[in-house]
């Protein structure tokens, strides 16, 4: 006999990486999981060790700029029915080209958006992951106007021209900077289709972290100059775990969280804010 209770699904990007796996961990309690990852070893393995555990995994490695591997994870959705999407795939400036980190962070997402825009049923939520990066830089008009038009063709030689002459030329300093405005495109990402979507009933928040405990997390810490300075910055006197974003997704993910969207939430153990003030 078919079960009655139909649970919701939740997909899950970056879901070999330290934030996915946490929010697998916990979605999968009481949702059917759908995984991605661009890396297949370490997603296959992650899915093997999930349905030793009893979880319901359906799990596809594939890069976030590739269409078709989109338009697979939006097929894994069901028409009608509300799901659960949190988007954690993302390159950090100590792993990457600025192309690279801006091409992932920001027009990945603006394509992901774009493939499952149809697929995303009342009641939905969409949460990607942005950074507290994203509040660093100072809002520049013009800037914006770019970072909302991350599919249009010229956007990354546009783009280009900034993150140049903000990163001092500096290969270093160019990173840091295309992961600050890739994450405040991010945010104004969330404002656009939480708008947008907010008439469906579909609502769209993203959470920017401090520094968390994860490969990036620690990755950056050792090689980013003033990355230390930052999770020390935090007034909750501690780094942040990739659970504390998990169960913040969760809660945005929540009827509880129905009249929130087309917006920011900062987990950050107040590291924003200590920086900002510090300035
Ligand atoms: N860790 C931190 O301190 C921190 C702070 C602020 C924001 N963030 C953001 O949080 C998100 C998750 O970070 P994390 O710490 O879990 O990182 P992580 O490196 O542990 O996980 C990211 C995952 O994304 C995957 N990925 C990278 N490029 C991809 C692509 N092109 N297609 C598909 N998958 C891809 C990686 O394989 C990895 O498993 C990122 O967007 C990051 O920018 C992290």
């Amino acid at each position: 006999m078919e079960s009655a209770v139909i649970r919701r699904k939740a997909l899950i990007t970056g879901a070999a990486g330290g934030m996915g796996r946490a929010c697998a961990y916990l979605f999968g309690a009481t949702c059917d999981l759908v995984l991605s990852d661009v890396s297949k070893d370490r997603l296959d393995a992650f899915a093997g060790e999930l349905r030793a555990a009893g979880n319901i995994v359906t799990a596809h490695a594939g890069d976030m700029l590739d269409e078709a591997h989109l338009a697979m994870l939006a097929g894994e959705l069901d028409a009608g029915r509300p799901c659960s999407v949190i988007h954690t795939a993302g390159l950090s400036p100590s792993l990457a080209d600025w192309q690279a980190i801006m091409k992932v962070n920001l027009v990945g997402t603006e394509m992901l958006m774009a493939a499952l825009e149809p697929k995303l049923a009342a009641s939905s939520a969409v949460v990607p992951i942005a950074s507290m990066a994203g509040h660093m830089m100072p809002v520049i008009p013009d800037l914006d106007a770019l970072l909302v038009d991350p599919l249009n063709d010229g956007f990354i030689q546009g783009i280009g021209a900034a993150v140049e002459a903000m990163g001092g030329g500096d290969e270093v300093g160019k990173r840091g900077v295309s992961y600050s405005l890739s994450k405040r495109g991010v945010h104004l990402l969330t404002e656009r289709w939480g708008m947008k979507l907010g008439p469906k009933g579909v609502r769209v928040v993203s959470i920017s972290p401090g520094v968390i405990h994860t490969p990036m997390g620690l990755s950056e810490n050792e090689q980013t100059p003033g990355a230390a300075d930052t999770m020390n910055a935090a007034s909750i006197g501690r780094i942040g775990t990739p659970m504390d974003i998990a169960m913040a997704a969760r809660f945005l993910c929540s009827d509880e969280a129905g009249f929130i969207t087309a917006c920011d939430l900062k987990v950050d153990g107040g590291s924003t804010a200590t920086v900002l003030s510090q300035r």
